[in-house]
Formats: structure tokens, C-alpha cells, sequence
């Protein structure tokens, strides 16, 4: 269990068995530390400003975005530093949700009940862990975008690299970062909408908490953890 798993005694909360408390005093589930939110909410930023600056560069018909960024000179002079500072913050977000993100047989299980899960019939679905299979596919989508738009972006980065590659290569390298982009950006929207979809969830990478029906309801094998380690440690020795 990590730092960002522990059962909170937050301000005007109070402790006791979870999911037994009144509205008014009940317990919360601590799922994100300020520094893992510092980090979500950084790579966030990063990346709606790289997508910004990128879509300015990418279309006559957007180029107006570049204006936010200190005219065309200065977008394509920020973008990959832009880009560089995305994919660090994003790689110590990754390394920190790493072992929550393996595919379990129950998560294929989950996928395949696809319909139960749009359609909120979440009784009928395999215990969710930490993160249900559909973050854990979105997970690696981006991991895998990232590392291609970073591979990539090196090849098209005219000021320090592109001249070590031949223009056909430049020229794939341009064609497969627009399409890494428009994977993560088409991404990132599902994730957005899913974050805003499950009520509760933009609380928890806000202010880091949950509550213990929250827990029940959509993460319900992580809830069973996270009571089994709050009673390990509240037990006498
Ligand atoms: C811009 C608006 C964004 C919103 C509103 C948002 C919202 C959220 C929320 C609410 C969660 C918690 C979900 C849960 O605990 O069940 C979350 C987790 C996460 N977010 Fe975001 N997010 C945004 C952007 C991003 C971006 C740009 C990235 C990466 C490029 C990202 C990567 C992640 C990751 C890796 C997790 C942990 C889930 C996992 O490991 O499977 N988010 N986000």
C-alpha cells in the first residue's frame, strides 16, 4: 500500500468503521497525496498548453492559437520544450500509478461486460481494484503516445536534431507525431469525460479524498483493501 492509499481523518471528519457514518460526520479514503495531485494537475497544464501550441503549428486555421503563446516565432520555439516538460511530469505520474495499471483476468472480464458498465449496472461487474480496466487501458494508451511523440518530436526538432536524419525519415517522424497527438488528445477527452461521468472522482484529484461510497461503489476490492490495512493497523499488538 502506498502513502496515497490511507484512510484519512480529514478536518471535520471523524474515524470509525467506514461507510457507518452520518452525512455530517463520516470517514474519507485518502486515494491521492497533494504531491501526486501537484503532479496530475502540472502534467494537466503541460498538456493542454503543448496541444495548443501544437494545433497552432499544425493548421493554417488555428494558427490564431499561437497568439497565446507570443506569436508563430515563439510557438515553435516553446512547443518542444513545452513537450519535454509534459512527458517528464507525465513519466513521474506514470512510475508513481505503474503497479496499479496491470491488467488483471478480471479486468478482461470487466471489458467484456462493456454494456453493464455504460450502462451503470455496476452490480453485475467483476470488483474493481484501484483502477478499473478502462484507466488501466487509457493508462497505457498514453504511455505509449507519450513515448512516441517524444521519439518523434526529437526527429522534427529542427533546431538541435533534424539534420542527423535523412527528410524521409523527418517526414514520417512529422506524420506519426500528428498522429500520436491526435491519439492523446482524442484520449485525454474520454479520460476528462470519465473523470467528470463517475461523480466524485474530480474531488479526489482535487482535494485527494474519497468517500467510503464511492469507494464501495466503483472501486470496491480497493475499498476492501484499504479497510483490511485500517484495521491491520488499528489492531493492538
Ligand atoms: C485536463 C484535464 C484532466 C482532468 C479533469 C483529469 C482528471 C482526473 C481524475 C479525476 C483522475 C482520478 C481518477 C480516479 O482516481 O479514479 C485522474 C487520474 C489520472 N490522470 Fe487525469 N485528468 C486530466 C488530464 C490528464 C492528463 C493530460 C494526463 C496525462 C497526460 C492525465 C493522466 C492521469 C493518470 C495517469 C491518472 C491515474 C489513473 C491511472 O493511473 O490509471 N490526466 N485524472
Amino acid at each position: 500500500m502506498t502513502d496515497s492509499t490511507r484512510i484519512t481523518d480529514a478536518p471535520g471528519h471523524s474515524t470509525g468503521e467506514a461507510g457507518q457514518g452520518s452525512p455530517r460526520r463520516r470517514d474519507t479514503i485518502l486515494r491521492y497525496t497533494t504531491s501526486d495531485r501537484t503532479n496530475h494537475w502540472l502534467t494537466a497544464i503541460a498538456f493542454v498548453c503543448a496541444g495548443l501550441s501544437g494545433l497552432a503549428m499544425f493548421h493554417p486555421a488555428v494558427f490564431w492559437l499561437s497568439g497565446l503563446f507570443g506569436g508563430g516565432p515563439w510557438t515553435r520555439i516553446l512547443h518542444p520544450y513545452i513537450g519535454l516538460f509534459m512527458v517528464v511530469a507525465f513519466a513521474l505520474l506514470a512510475v508513481r500509478f505503474w503497479s496499479h495499471n496491470f491488467l488483471q483476468p478480471a479486468d478482461w472480464k470487466w471489458l467484456r461486460q462493456i454494456r453493464d458498465v455504460v450502462n451503470n449496472r455496476e452490480d453485475r461487474l467483476p470488483e474493481v481494484g484501484r483502477y478499473n480496466a478502462g484507466q488501466k487501458l487509457l493508462y497505457w494508451v498514453i504511455v505509449v503516445c507519450l513515448a512516441g511523440l517524444l521519439l518523434t518530436g526529437i526527429v522534427i526538432w529542427r533546431a538541435y536534431f533534424s539534420d542527423y536524419f535523412s527528410i524521409r525519415v523527418v517526414r514520417l517522424a512529422a506524420l506519426l507525431h500528428a498522429f500520436c497527438a491526435f491519439v492523446l488528445i482524442t484520449s485525454i477527452i474520454v479520460h476528462i469525460y470519465s473523470a467528470i461521468w463517475v461523480k466524485g472522482s474530480v474531488h479526489a484529484m482535487t482535494r485527494g479524498t474519497v468517500t467510503p461510497g464511492w469507494a464501495w461503489k466503483h472501486h470496491r476490492a480497493w475499498f476492501r483493501e484499504m479497510i483490511h490495512a485500517a484495521n491491520s493497523r488499528s489492531r493492538p499488538d
